[in-house]
C-alpha cells in the first residue's frame, strides 16, 4: 500500500515536471544580467563602472526573477563558472558579463554580444556530444534564451563620443542590426524561445542625471531626466521592437517576445509611492554627491533600502525591488505590483513558457 502511494506520489510529481513549460533558460547580456560574477578580470576591467553592479547576487536580477516565476528546478550558471558536464549545461548558462556591450569595441576587456553568441554555439557542440543531436535539438528548441543589451553601447561609445544630435538614427540601425542578426543565428542553431529586452531609461540614472543634467537648481539639485539621452534609448527600443516583429513573421515557428524595461521602469519614476520607493534619484550604492562620484564598490557603502526604498542601485542599475516590478509586469499583466499592462510584446512572459507548444526535454 506504501508503496503503491510513493509509486503514484512519483509518478504525480513526473506529470508536474513534465507540464512545465521551458527546458531551461539561457542569458545573454550586459550588467541587467551579471554582477561581475562571470566577467574575467572584471576588477581590474571595470572602468568607472561600479565593481558590484547589483543588489548582492545574480539572483536579483531580472531573468533569474522570472526563471523563478517559471519554477525552473536550476539557477543558469556563469559561463566560466561551469565545468561543462551535462549537470550543469542543462541547468542553463549565463554568458553575460557586466559591461558588455552589442558592438565590439574594446576586445581586450567585456565580452561583447558576438563573443557571448560563440560561446553559446561551443555549448550547442557540447550538448550533441554529450546527448547525440536529436536530443540536443529537443533540448535547445525547449528552452528559453534570453538577451538584454545596449546600455553599455549608449554609455560608453555614444555618450562619450558625445555626438548625440548627429548620427544617432544610424547607430542605433547598427546596433539593432546586430541584435537582430544574433536571434536569426539562434534560431539557426534551433532556438525557439527568445525573450529580448530594450533598455531602461538610462537618461533618468543618476549618473546621466547629474552629468549631463544641466537643470541644475539653486540647491545643486537635477530635475528629472536627461531627455536627450532618454530619445536615444527610446529610438533604439522601437527599432529594435520593429525588428524582433519582422524577424517573428518570417521565422514563424519560433516564439520571440520583446520586452519594453523602458516603459516599466518610467511607470515607477512617474509612481514611486504606488510601488514603495522614495528615493528615484540617488545611487543606493556608490560614493560621492548622490553617490555616483565612484560607483558601488563593496556592499557595504549600500544604503539601508529597507528604510530607503531606493530605485537606483548604482550609477546606471536599478535595485532588486525595481526588477521584482518589472518581473511581475513581463510575467503577465494581472500580477499585485505589475504596471497595467504587459512591458512584453506580442504577449507576456508567462503565454511564452505555458503556450509551449513543446514538451520541455528531460536529461536521462
Ligand atoms: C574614468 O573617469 C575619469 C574622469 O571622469 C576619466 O578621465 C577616465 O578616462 C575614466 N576612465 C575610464 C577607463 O573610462
Ligand atoms: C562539475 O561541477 C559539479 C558541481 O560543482 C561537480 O559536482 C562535478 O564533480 C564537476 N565535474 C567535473 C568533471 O569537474
Ligand atoms: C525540436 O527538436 C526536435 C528534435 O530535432 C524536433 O523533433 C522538433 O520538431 C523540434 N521542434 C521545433 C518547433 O523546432
Ligand atoms: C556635447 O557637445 C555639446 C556641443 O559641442 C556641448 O555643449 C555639451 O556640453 C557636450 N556634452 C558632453 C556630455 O560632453
Ligand atoms: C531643486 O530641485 C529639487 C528636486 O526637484 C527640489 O527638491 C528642491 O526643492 C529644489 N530647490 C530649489 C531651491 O528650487
Ligand atoms: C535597515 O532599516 C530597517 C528599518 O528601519 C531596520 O530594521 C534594519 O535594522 C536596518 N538594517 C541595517 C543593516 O541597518
Amino acid at each position: 500500500m506504501t508503496i503503491f502511494l510513493i509509486l503514484v506520489l512519483v509518478a504525480v510529481r513526473a506529470q508536474a515536471v513534465a507540464a512545465a513549460g521551458v527546458s531551461a533558460m539561457f542569458i545573454m547580456g550586459d550588467s541587467s544580467v551579471d554582477c561581475g560574477e562571470n566577467t574575467l578580470f572584471y576588477p581590474l576591467l571595470h572602468r568607472n563602472l561600479s565593481l558590484l553592479p547589483c543588489q548582492g547576487s545574480q539572483t536579483s536580477l531580472l531573468p533569474y526573477l522570472l526563471a523563478e516565476k517559471m519554477g525552473l528546478p536550476n539557477r543558469p550558471l556563469p559561463f566560466y563558472r561551469q565545468n561543462g558536464t551535462i549537470e550543469q549545461l542543462t541547468s542553463g548558462i549565463n554568458y553575460g558579463s557586466a559591461g558588455a556591450t552589442i558592438m565590439n569595441i574594446d576586445s581586450q576587456s567585456h565580452q561583447c554580444l558576438t563573443q557571448q553568441l560563440r560561446q553559446v554555439f561551443e555549448t550547442f557542440q557540447l550538448l550533441d556530444l554529450h546527448l547525440g543531436q536529436d536530443s540536443a535539438q529537443t533540448f535547445v528548441n525547449s528552452s528559453i534564451f534570453y538577451l538584454s543589451f545596449g546600455k553599455d553601447d549608449y554609455i560608453d561609445i555614444f555618450l562619450a563620443e558625445n555626438t548625440t544630435t548627429t548620427r544617432s538614427r544610424e547607430f542605433a540601425e547598427v546596433l539593432v542590426h546586430q541584435v537582430v542578426m544574433v536571434v536569426r543565428r539562434l534560431y539557426e542553431g534551433n532556438v525557439r524561445k527568445i525573450i529580448c529586452m530594450g533598455i531602461l531609461p538610462v537618461g533618468c540614472a543618476p549618473k546621466t542625471v547629474w552629468e549631463l543634467g544641466g537643470e541644475k537648481n539653486g540647491s545643486g539639485m537635477a530635475d528629472g531626466c536627461v531627455e536627450e539621452v532618454n530619445e536615444l534609448v527610446l529610438e533604439y527600443n522601437k527599432m529594435l521592437a520593429d525588428g524582433i516583429v519582422e524577424l517573428q513573421k518570417e521565422l514563424f515557428d519560433a516564439e520571440m517576445v520583446f520586452c519594453d524595461v523602458y516603459l516599466g521602469v518610467m511607470e515607477i519614476l512617474a509612481n514611486p509611492a504606488k510601488y514603495g520607493f522614495e528615493d528615484t534619484e540617488n545611487a543606493c550604492c556608490g560614493l560621492g554627491m548622490h553617490g555616483v562620484v565612484i560607483g558601488c564598490l563593496s556592499e557595504e557603502m549600500a544604503c539601508n533600502l529597507s528604510s530607503s526604498p531606493h530605485v537606483w542601485w548604482d550609477l546606471y542599475n536599478p535595485t532588486q525591488r525595481v526588477n521584482s516590478v518589472l518581473a511581475d509586469s513581463a510575467w503577465s499583466v494581472d500580477q499585485e505590483h505589475s504596471a497595467a499592462t504587459s512591458i512584453c510584446h506580442p504577449t507576456a512572459v508567462k503565454n511564452l513558457f505555458e503556450t509551449s507548444l513543446l514538451p520541455p526535454y528531460h536529461v536521462p
